[in-house]
């Protein structure tokens, strides 16, 4: 693929500037967004930012500290939080190891990058790890605030362990009956009370999709915000809605283990748009708007009345997520994988939903697909070659009650090897499944399923410093 010469890249560069200089007037959001890592065709981070401020959002929370998105965030304004991922936790359990990650990933940006938060490992206690992270989370989360304070950045850097719902339980559902879960209890309130002395907040993430999906008894209504449907608790309380409940269950949790006041932080909410029978886009656009009316009002809930800081999941649609909690995983951006808004939504969360500004910049493979040859002789090999395109390629829509459940036979074939092929960058190898396929141009979306054309992948491109590409734009006015 031929790359565009210097000078119209520097054009590109100032457009681009002329665009962030219009986005300044976006009103603040006060709610963030989880920009997840995991896709095959990664967008360019500095077009991500770029959008994140057209859109008025002023924090993000990241999965990593990877160079390539974090210095895509250095001047922003944007504040971050960073992560340490759980296969980086027991490196450090080292005090040495720590004081070197915190001078690489935070103290080296000095005052150029906002970060507010370290999240030490993401929900390594969820129960579907075994407990292979119980030893090694807390001296982790300790190591790395005291080399904070060490440097110096402690006061405002705060480190915390972003932590599931399932950390805590109530034997009745009901708030009121809140505790840590027994299997970590005591690990919990040493770990919480270590987050009060230092002045760091709880960070946990609620998911009223996922109270859908593992129960066929769970009430529907009581899943949104706006719902209707109510449960009573001790002392005359109601809960309207599970997201309040859940908040609520964490916050008696806390009580009992002596520490009623610490700060709660909603690391991830939200609602996905396939892969499920209750993924689609009007109800994660009816979940957003009830939250995000709900967050503008300031009104909490019924135990910690007053504002909430909570940051929604995620971005985009990540291709490359494990599928084992469920097809949905794969389809929680608000913003789908080539960077356009899903549906229209108000951040303000007052009510005026409108199309959010999409990443700017996005380039596409060709328009060219991969299809079924009905022509092809070898039927026998077709299973194989299905479920190979699908174990690499993403079948996640196919599934009863997703997006391209409606496909005839054919047309569902086809979309797993476009999927494949999209995927593997449009390679002729990657269309051939012994004879049985052939690439074409005409679009062969079909009943309400679009079958994707990949973006080119902005991994590998060397990032152009704004400095140079402005250089390159005024060369190109003298010249
Ligand atoms: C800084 O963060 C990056 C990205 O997460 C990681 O690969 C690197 O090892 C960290 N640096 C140190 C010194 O630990
Ligand atoms: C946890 O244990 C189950 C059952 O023993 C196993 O299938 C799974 O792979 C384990 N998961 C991890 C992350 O070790
Ligand atoms: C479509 O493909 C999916 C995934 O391979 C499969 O589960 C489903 O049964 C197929 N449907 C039809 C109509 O062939
Ligand atoms: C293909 O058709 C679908 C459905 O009409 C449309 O949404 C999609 O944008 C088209 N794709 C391209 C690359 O034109």
């Amino acid at each position: 693929m031929a790359r565009p010469l210097r000078l119209p890249a520097g054009v590109a560069a100032l457009l681009l500037l002329a665009v962030a200089f219009r986005a300044a007037a976006a009103p603040a959001v006060d709610v963030g967004v989880n920009w997840g890592s995991q896709l095959s065709h990664p967008l360019l981070p500095s077009s991500v930012v770029q959008m994140l401020k057209e859109n008025g959002i002023t924090k993000v929370k990241l999965f990593d500290a990877d160079l390539w998105p974090v210095g895509a965030l250095v001047d922003s304004g944007i504040e971050v939080m960073l992560g340490i991922p759980n296969d980086m936790l027991e490196t450090m359990n080292s005090y040495g190891n720590a004081k070197d990650w915190v001078k690489e990933n935070v103290t080296s940006y000095g005052d150029k990058l906002k970060i507010k938060y370290v999240a030490v490992g993401n929900e390594p206690f969820l129960k579907a790890y075994n407990g292979s992270f119980m030893k090694t989370t807390f001296p982790a989360l300790k190591n790395i605030q005291k080399a904070l304070n060490e440097a110096g950045v402690g006061g405002k850097v705060k480190a915390t362990v972003p932590l599931n719902a399932d950390v805590y339980v109530s034997p009745d559902n009901k708030p009121s009956s809140g505790a840590f879960r027994p299997d970590i209890e005591d690990l919990m309130k040493d770990m919480v009370k270590f987050l009060h002395d230092q002045g760091a907040p709880f960070v946990v993430n609620i998911y009223p999709f996922l109270s859908l999906y593992q129960s066929d008894d769970f009430p529907f209504e009581f899943a949104f915000i706006d719902g209707g449907k109510t449960i009573q608790d001790k002392g005359g309380i109601s809960y309207s809605n599970v997201f309040d409940a859940n908040y609520d269950t964490l916050v008696t949790a806390l009580k009992k283990a002596g520490v009623p006041n610490l700060k709660v932080v909603v690391g991830e909410v939200g609602w996905p748009t396939d892969g499920d029978k209750n993924a689609n886009i009007k109800l994660a656009r009816r979940y957003y708007d009830g939250l995000l009316k709900k967050l503008a009002e300031k009104e909490g809930t019924p135990l910690r009345p007053g504002k909430m800081d909570v940051y929604m999941f995620g971005l985009f649609d990540e291709d490359m997520k494990s599928i084992l909690p469920g097809n949905f995983e794969r389809h929680w951006g608000i913003f789908t994988y080539d960077g356009k808004p899903k549906f229209p939504m108000d951040l303000t969360g007052h009510g005026n939903d409108k199309p959010l500004a999409a990443v700017p910049g996005v380039e596409y493979l060709p328009k060219q697909w991969c299809v079924f040859d009905d022509a092809a002789k070898e039927k026998s090999k077709l299973p194989g070659n299905i479920e190979y395109a699908c174990a690499s390629g993403d079948c996640t829509a196919l599934g009863y009650g997703c997006s391209c459940n409606g496909l005839d036979e054919k047309s569902n074939i086809s979309y797993a090897f476009n999927m494949y092929f999209q995927m593997q960058d449009q390679d002729v190898r990657a269309c051939d499944f012994d004879g049985l396929a052939k690439i074409t141009d005409k679009n062969a979306s079909a009943r309400g399923c679009v079958f994707p054309i990949q973006v080119i992948s902005a991994a590998g491109r060397a990032p152009v410093a704004p400095a140079v590409a402005v250089f390159a734009a005024l060369l190109m006015v003298l010249v």
